[in-house]
C-alpha cells in the first residue's frame, strides 16, 4: 500500500479514484469521447467564424450552440456514469479490480496504443470536417429548397424559373451579421418542428412580416444608388377570339433614380429611401390596403397622405406598425413570381410554345389553368380532358388532322399549371399578390389611385404618364398608336381610365 492510499480523503486519492471510476464504465467513456469530440468542433468552427469575411449564420449556429449542447451531454454522461458505477461499488462491496497496466515497453502495447491515438485523432479531424460540411449544406440551396420538399416546393419551383435562380437562399433570406442568424435559427428551429408534425400553414402566408429589411440583402448586389432612366418595356397580350388576335403596348417604364448623385432623383426609384423616407400603415395582414403615408423628403418636410374612400381612424395610425417602404413593397415577387395564368400563357404564345393557329387556344388554356383542382395529379388529368373534349367537340376535324399539335399543347399547358400553381400548399397566384404594376394586382394602386390626398389638397398621382409613356399600342396587323406620348387605348370602351381598378376585371384567370 502507497502512503496516499491510507489517506483516503486526500484530494489526490479522490481525484485518481474518480479517473478510475470515469475509465472502467462505457458511459462515462462515451460521455468523455463526445466532450472532447464537440471540444475540438468548438475550436475549429471558432476559428472559421474568426477568419471568414463574411460569418455565416451556421457556423456560430454549430460553434455557440450545437458543439457547446453536445459538452453538456457529454459531461452529463460522465456523471451519470459516475454514478452508477458507484452504486454498483456499494452494492458490490468489492474490491476495485486494477487498471490493465501500459507498459510502452512491451511491442504489443505499444502498437495498441499507438492505433488508439491515431484512431481517436482521425475521429477528431474528421468530425470536425464533417460539422464543416454540415454547415455548408445547411447554407445552400439545396437544404432550403429542397429538403422540406413539399413545403417548399412553390417557393423552390418559381425560383428556379426566376432572374434570381443563381442567388442562394440565404442571400435574401438571412444575410449577415450576428443577430439575423439567430433570429433566422430560431425561426427555422419552429420550421423544423411544423415541417415534422405538418403544423405548418398551407399556403406559408406572404408578406414574410420578419423578412430582413432591403438594405442588408438586396442592396448588397443591387447598387441602390443607380440611375436607370427609363426603359423599354413590351407587353404582348392574346385576346380570347377564335384567332388568338394578339396585342402589343410599348412603353418607357420611367425607372429613374432616388440619389441626387447620380441624377436628379425622379421616375419609380424616387422611393427608394435614399433622399426620402416614405412610411405606411397597412390595414390588412398582405399590405394590400393602405389607409395613410407619411412621407419625409429631402429637405425634411413631412406631407402625409390619407386615403378618401377608407379614411384611418386616429386609433389606427397611433397603433398599427408603421413600415418603412424599401425595395420589397413594389419588388416583392423577385423571385417566387407566381405567374398568372393569363400571363403565362400570354408568355408561352409569344415564345411559341403554344401553337397561336388553334383556335381559342389562349380562352381555352387560361379557362382549364383557373380552374380549382385538389391535387396537382388531378389538375393534370382535368387539363388533358378537357382541351381534348373542347377540340373533339367543337373542331372534330382539327382533333384529327392535328393530334400531335393537340398532344403538345396539352403537355405545355400542364407545364405552366405544374411551374405557378400548388393545390397541396393551397397556393397559386392570388394568394401571393404581385406588387409591380397595377394589372393583375393593386400594386402601385394601392397608393396611387388618385385617392390619396393630404392636408394641403395635394395627392398621389394616378396619371398615366408619371410612370410610364406609350410609344405604341399594335392589335393584330393594325397600328393603333405609333406616337410617343399618346396615352393607352382600352381594347373596349370602359370609360375613363383614370378612374377604374384595372385589377378590378383583369384578374389573371378568367376574364378579359
Ligand atoms: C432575390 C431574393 C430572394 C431569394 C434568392 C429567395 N427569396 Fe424567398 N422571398 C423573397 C422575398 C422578397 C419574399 C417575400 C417577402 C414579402 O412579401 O414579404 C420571399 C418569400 C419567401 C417565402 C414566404 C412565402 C412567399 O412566397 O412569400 C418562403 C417560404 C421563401 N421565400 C423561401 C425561399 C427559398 C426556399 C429560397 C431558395 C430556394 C428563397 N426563398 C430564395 C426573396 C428571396
Ligand atoms: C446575391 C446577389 C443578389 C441579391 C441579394 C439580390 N439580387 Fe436582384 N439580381 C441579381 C442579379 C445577378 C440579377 C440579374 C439577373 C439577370 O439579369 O439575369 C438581379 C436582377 C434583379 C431584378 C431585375 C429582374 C428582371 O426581371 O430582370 C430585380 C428587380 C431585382 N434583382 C431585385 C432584387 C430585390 C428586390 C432583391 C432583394 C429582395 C434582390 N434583387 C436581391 C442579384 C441579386
Ligand atoms: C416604388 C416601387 C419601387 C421601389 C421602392 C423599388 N423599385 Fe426597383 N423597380 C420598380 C419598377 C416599377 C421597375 C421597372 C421594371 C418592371 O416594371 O419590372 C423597377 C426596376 C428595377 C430593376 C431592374 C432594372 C433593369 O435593368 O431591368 C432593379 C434591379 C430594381 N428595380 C432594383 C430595386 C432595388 C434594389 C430597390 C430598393 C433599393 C428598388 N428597386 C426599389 C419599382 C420599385
Ligand atoms: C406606399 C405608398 C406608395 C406605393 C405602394 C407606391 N408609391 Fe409611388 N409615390 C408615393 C408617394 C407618397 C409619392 C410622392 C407623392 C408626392 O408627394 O408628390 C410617390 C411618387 C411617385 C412617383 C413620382 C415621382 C416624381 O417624380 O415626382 C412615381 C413615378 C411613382 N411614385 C411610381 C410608383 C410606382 C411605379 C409604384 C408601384 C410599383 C409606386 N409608385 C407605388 C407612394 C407610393
Ligand atoms: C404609379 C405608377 C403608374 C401609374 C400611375 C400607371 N401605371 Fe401603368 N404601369 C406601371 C408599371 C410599373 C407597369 C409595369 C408593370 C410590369 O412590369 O409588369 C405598368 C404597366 C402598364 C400596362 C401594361 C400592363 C400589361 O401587363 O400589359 C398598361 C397597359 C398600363 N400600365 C396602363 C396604364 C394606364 C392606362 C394608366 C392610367 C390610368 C396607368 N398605367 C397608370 C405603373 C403605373
Ligand atoms: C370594366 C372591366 C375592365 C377594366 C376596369 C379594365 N379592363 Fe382592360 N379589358 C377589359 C375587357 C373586356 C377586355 C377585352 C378582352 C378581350 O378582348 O379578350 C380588356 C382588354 C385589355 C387589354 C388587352 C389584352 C387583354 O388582356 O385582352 C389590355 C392591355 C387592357 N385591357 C388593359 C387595361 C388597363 C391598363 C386597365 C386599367 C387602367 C384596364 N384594362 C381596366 C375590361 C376591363
Amino acid at each position: 500500500m502507497s502512503p496516499e492510499d491510507s489517506k483516503p480523503h486526500s484530494s489526490r486519492h479522490v481525484v485518481r479514484n474518480l479517473l478510475r471510476m470515469m475509465l472502467r464504465n462505457a458511459v462515462s467513456l462515451a460521455g468523455v469521447a463526445l466532450a472532447l469530440v464537440s471540444l475540438a468542433n468548438f475550436f475549429f468552427l471558432f476559428l472559421i467564424d474568426l477568419i471568414s469575411e463574411r460569418p455565416s449564420p451556421y457556423v456560430d449556429i454549430l460553434a455557440y450552440m450545437v458543439a457547446p449542447a453536445c459538452l453538456i451531454c457529454g459531461l452529463v454522461l460522465i456523471a451519470i456514469g459516475l454514478w452508477w458505477e458507484r452504486r454498483k461499488k456499494i452494492e458490490e462491496v468489492a474490491e476495485f479490480p486494477r487498471y490493465p497496466r501500459i507498459d510502452l515497453n512491451d511491442p504489443n502495447q505499444r502498437s495498441a496504443v499507438a492505433f488508439f491515438a491515431s484512431f481517436l485523432g482521425a475521429f477528431v479531424m474528421l468530425s470536425a470536417v464533417g460539422s464543416y460540411k454540415a454547415y455548408e449544406f445547411t447554407d445552400s440551396v439545396q437544404f432550403c429548397g429542397q429538403l422540406c420538399h413539399s413545403v417548399m416546393n412553390p417557393e423552390f419551383t418559381a425560383y428556379q424559373l426566376s432572374p434570381h435562380a443563381r442567388v442562394a437562399c440565404v442571400e435574401c433570406h438571412v444575410g449577415s451579421g450576428a443577430t439575423w442568424y439567430v433570429k433566422s435559427k430560431l425561426s427555422g428551429a419552429r420550421q423544423v418542428y411544423a415541417t415534422l408534425f405538418k403544423t405548418y400553414p398551407r399556403p406559408i402566408p406572404t408578406p414574410v412580416h420578419d423578412l430582413r429589411p432591403a438594405p442588408d440583402t438586396c442592396e448588397e448586389c443591387h447598387w441602390p444608388q443607380r440611375f436607370y432612366g427609363a426603359q423599354l418595356k413590351v407587353f404582348t397580350h392574346y385576346a380570347n377570339d377564335e384567332k388568338n388576335t394578339p396585342l402589343q403596348v410599348r412603353m418607357l417604364l420611367k425607372t429613374g433614380g432616388g440619389d441626387p448623385s447620380t441624377g436628379a432623383p425622379s421616375g419609380i426609384h424616387w422611393h427608394m429611401n435614399i433622399s426620402n423616407e416614405i412610411t405606411y400603415i397597412a390595414s390588412d395582414d398582405r399590405r394590400q390596403t393602405i389607409p395613410y403615408i407619411h412621407v419625409k423628403d429631402m429637405q425634411g418636410r413631412i406631407t402625409e397622405y390619407m386615403s378618401k374612400d377608407a379614411p384611418p381612424t386616429k386609433e389606427q395610425i397611433e397603433k398599427l406598425p408603421r413600415r418603412r417602404m424599401d425595395c420589397v413593397d413594389c419588388h416583392n415577387r423577385p423571385t417566387h413570381i407566381y405567374v398568372p395564368p393569363d400571363r403565362a400563357v400570354d408568355e408561352s404564345l409569344q415564345a411559341g410554345r403554344l401553337d397561336v393557329t388553334l383556335p381559342y387556344i389562349k380562352q381555352q388554356a387560361v379557362t382549364v389553368l383557373a380552374k380549382t383542382y385538389s391535387t396537382t395529379e388531378a389538375a393534370m388529368e382535368g387539363i388533358a380532358t378537357d382541351l381534348h373534349e373542347f377540340y373533339t367537340t367543337k373542331y372534330p376535324e382539327i382533333d384529327k388532322s392535328r393530334q400531335e399539335d393537340i398532344r403538345h399543347t396539352i403537355g405545355e399547358v400542364q407545364r405552366i399549371y405544374r411551374s405557378a400553381t400548388f393545390p397541396e400548399m393551397k397556393l397559386d397566384w392570388k394568394t401571393h399578390p404581385n406588387n409591380i404594376g397595377h394589372f393583375y394586382y393593386t400594386g402601385c394602386f394601392r397608393c396611387h389611385d388618385g385617392q390619396h390626398v393630404s392636408s394641403d389638397g395635394r395627392m398621389i398621382r394616378k396619371d398615366c404618364d408619371i410612370c410610364h409613356t406609350v410609344l405604341g399600342q399594335q392589335e393584330g396587323a393594325t397600328r393603333i398608336i405609333s406616337a410617343e406620348g399618346s396615352a393607352f387605348k382600352h381594347p373596349v370602351d370602359i370609360g375613363d381610365l383614370t378612374q377604374v381598378s384595372c385589377s378590378d376585371c383583369h384578374t389573371g384567370g378568367v376574364g378579359p
